[in-house]
C-alpha cells in the first residue's frame, strides 16, 4: 500500500486494498473534501460529464456520474460547473479534433473559475501520443484516465486533491472487473447493462480492440444480479452491451453463448424489453435465432453491421463473411422473425474499394432494405493495420460515393417506416415531446420512435399506440385506452 499524504487528513494509511471498498472508502474521503469547499464557498460543487461515442461510452458515463454524486457533486448543466470530465472517443479522427477544440474552450473557463477541474477518460486516453500531447501542450489538465478503469475515479480525484499535480493513470489491460458501484441512470426506466468488455476482431480499420483491450465477459450470475435489481429500481428495458455480444461468455469457465444468457435474461420477472447491442454477423448463431423468434421480451431489431457488400473489401477489412453469407444470415432471420427491423452500419471508402466494390455494398443495401443506417466515410486509424494500405480512395470520390449511400438509405428506411400504419403497437414511453406541448415520445419494440399526446405521468410505462401517420422515420399516434 503507498502511504500517500494529504492536505486534508495526514494519510490514507486504512484505504482498503480489495474493491469495491476501496473506491467507497475514496468516495467517502472525497466527500470530506467537497463539503469542506461547499462551506466555505457558500454554494455546492457541480459536476458535468460530456461524452463522445458509443453506448459502452454513454454507459461508463453514468458510473461516472454515479461516483461523482456520491461523492457530493451535484450535477450542473453545462461546461461552466467545477469539475467536467469528458468522456472521448476516438474511432473516427474528427471525434479526436472535436476533443482538442472543446478543450481550448474548457481553459478559458478554468481561468475564470480558480476551482475547477478538467478530468479527460476514455478510448482517446488510451493511444499514448495524445497523453504525450496533453501532457506538453494541456497542462491545464488536472486528470487523465483511460478505458480499464473507470470505476477509480474517486481515487484519481483524491489523488489530484493531494498532490495538486496532473494525475495521469493509463492502464493497458483490464485487471478487475469491479461490481457494485454507483451508477447514475439516464433514465429511470431503460438501462444499460455490460455483458462482455474489449473485443478480439481486429477489423483492419478499427482502433477499437487497441483502445478497449480484449473480450472479456461478465458472469452470467452478476449480470442477472444487476438486471434483477434494475427491475426493481423500476427499469422495464435493458441494452445488453458488447463490441461483439454474439461471442459472449466464449472464455467463461464453463462457457456460456449468448443465446443461453438471452433466455436466462428473458426469466425475470417484471422486465418487458430486451435489446442488444453489437452483433458481428459472423458469429451470429442458429440458436440466437431461435431465441430471437421464441422470445416475447428480446425486441423486433436487430443491429448487424455490414460495413461493406463487396466480399473482395469484407475479406480486406478482416471482417471473415462474404457479401453472400451475410445475405443468406439476414434473410434465415427474416424467415424466423418476419417482422424485426435490420439496421446496420456502412464505411465508404476503405482503401482500394473501386466503383464496383461501392456497387455491391449498393446491392446489398437495396436486398436488405434496412430501416436505417449509420454511414461513415473511411477514418484512416495510426496504427492499425488499413492505416498501411495503398490505394486510399480520393476525397472526392468518397464524398460522391457516400451522398450516393446516404441518399438510398434514407429513401428505403423512410418507406420501410410506413409498414405499420393503421396499426396499433405497443410502445414504451420515454419522455415529453421536446417540440410540442402536451405530447410524449416514445419507442416500439422494432426501435422506430412514435409521437403521440399524452401526459408525462406514462413516462416508463408501456401503452398501446394506434399509429395514424407515417412521417419518413416516425410515426404521429393516438394513444388506445
Ligand atoms: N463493434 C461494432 C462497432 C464499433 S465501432 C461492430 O463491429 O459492429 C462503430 C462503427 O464505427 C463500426 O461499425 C464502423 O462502421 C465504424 N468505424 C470503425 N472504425 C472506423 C474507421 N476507421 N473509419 C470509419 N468508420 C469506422
Ligand atoms: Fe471494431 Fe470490428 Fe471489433 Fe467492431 S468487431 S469493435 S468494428 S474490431
Ligand atoms: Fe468510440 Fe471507444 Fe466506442 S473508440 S465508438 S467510444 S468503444
Amino acid at each position: 500500500m503507498q502511504n500517500r499524504k494529504c492536505v486534508f487528513q495526514t494519510d490514507i494509511g486504512n484505504a482498503p486494498d480489495t474493491e469495491p471498498e476501496r473506491q467507497q472508502y475514496f468516495i467517502s474521503r472525497c466527500r470530506e473534501w467537497i463539503q469542506e469547499r461547499t462551506g466555505e464557498l457558500g454554494r455546492p460543487l457541480t459536476c458535468y460529464i460530456s461524452t463522445f461515442g458509443c453506448q459502452m461510452n454513454a454507459h461508463d458515463s453514468e458510473k461516472l456520474m454515479g461516483i461523482l454524486l456520491a461523492a457530493g457533486f451535484e450535477e450542473g448543466n453545462s461546461e461552466e460547473s467545477d469539475f467536467v470530465l469528458y468522456n472521448t472517443c476516438t474511432v473516427r479522427e474528427n471525434a479526436n479534433q472535436r476533443v482538442y477544440g472543446r478543450l481550448g474552450y474548457l481553459h478559458s473557463l478554468k481561468k475564470k473559475n480558480p476551482h475547477m477541474m478538467i478530468a479527460l477518460c476514455g478510448c482517446m486516453m488510451q493511444e499514448p501520443e495524445v497523453v504525450e500531447k496533453l501532457k506538453k501542450s494541456y497542462r491545464f489538465v488536472d486528470i487523465i484516465f483511460g478505458t480499464h478503469n473507470v470505476y477509480k475515479l474517486a481515487e484519481l480525484l483524491f489523488d489530484r486533491i493531494c498532490s495538486r499535480k496532473m494525475v495521469i493513470d493509463i492502464w493497458d489491460e483490464n485487471r478487475r472487473i469491479v461490481e457494485d458501484l454507483p451508477s447514475e441512470r439516464k433514465y429511470s426506466f431503460k438501462s444499460g447493462v455490460n455483458i462482455m468488455f474489449g473485443c478480439n476482431n481486429f477489423c483492419s480499420y478499427c482502433i477499437v480492440p487497441y483502445v478497449r483491450g480484449r473480450e472479456r465477459s461478465r458472469t452470467p450470475d452478476d449480470i442477472i444480479r444487476e438486471i434483477e435489481g434494475l427491475v426493481r429500481s423500476g427499469v422495464v428495458e435493458v441494452m445488453l452491451l458488447g463490441q461483439n455480444v454474439n461471442s459472449y461468455g466464449k472464455n467463461l469457465d464453463p462457457p456460456v453463448s449468448f443465446a443461453e444468457l438471452l433466455r436466462r435474461v428473458e426469466k425475470i420477472e417484471g422486465l418487458s424489453r430486451i435489446r442488444f447491442m453489437t452483433s458481428h454477423p459472423k458469429d451470429l448463431s442458429d440458436e440466437l435465432i431461435s431465441v430471437m423468434a421464441e422470445s416475447k421480451k428480446v425486441c423486433r431489431h436487430l443491429h448487424l453491421p455490414l460495413q461493406s457488400g463487396s466480399s473482395r473489401i469484407l475479406e480486406r477489412m478482416n471482417r471473415r463473411y462474404t457479401k453472400e453469407q451475410y445475405l443468406q444470415l439476414v434473410e434465415r432471420i427474416r424467415h424466423a422473425v418476419p417482422d424485426i427491423s435490420l439496421t446496420t452500419d456502412i464505411i465508404v471508402g476503405f482503401p482500394g474499394e473501386t466503383d464496383e466494390d461501392f456497387e455491391e455494398t449498393l446491392d446489398v443495401v437495396k436486398k436488405v432494405r434496412y430501416d436505417s443506417a449509420f454511414t461513415f466515410i473511411y477514418s484512416k486509424r495510426t496504427g492499425t493495420p488499413a492505416a498501411a494500405m495503398e490505394n486510399q480512395v480520393p476525397e472526392e470520390i468518397v464524398r460522391k460515393r457516400f451522398d450516393t449511400l446516404l441518399n438510398t438509405v434514407q429513401e428505403i428506411a423512410s418507406q420501410n417506416c410506413g409498414r405499420d400504419v393503421h396499426t396499433v403497437q405497443e410502445v414504451l414511453v420515454e419522455e415529453r415531446d421536446v417540440q410540442e406541448d402536451g405530447w410524449m415520445t416514445g419507442r416500439l419494440s422494432n426501435n422506430t420512435i412514435v409521437h403521440f399526446p399524452g401526459s408525462e405521468e406514462l413516462v416508463g410505462k408501456l401503452v398501446n399506440v394506434y399509429l395514424d401517420e407515417a412521417r419518413g422515420f416516425y410515426y404521429m399516434g393516438t394513444l388506445v385506452k
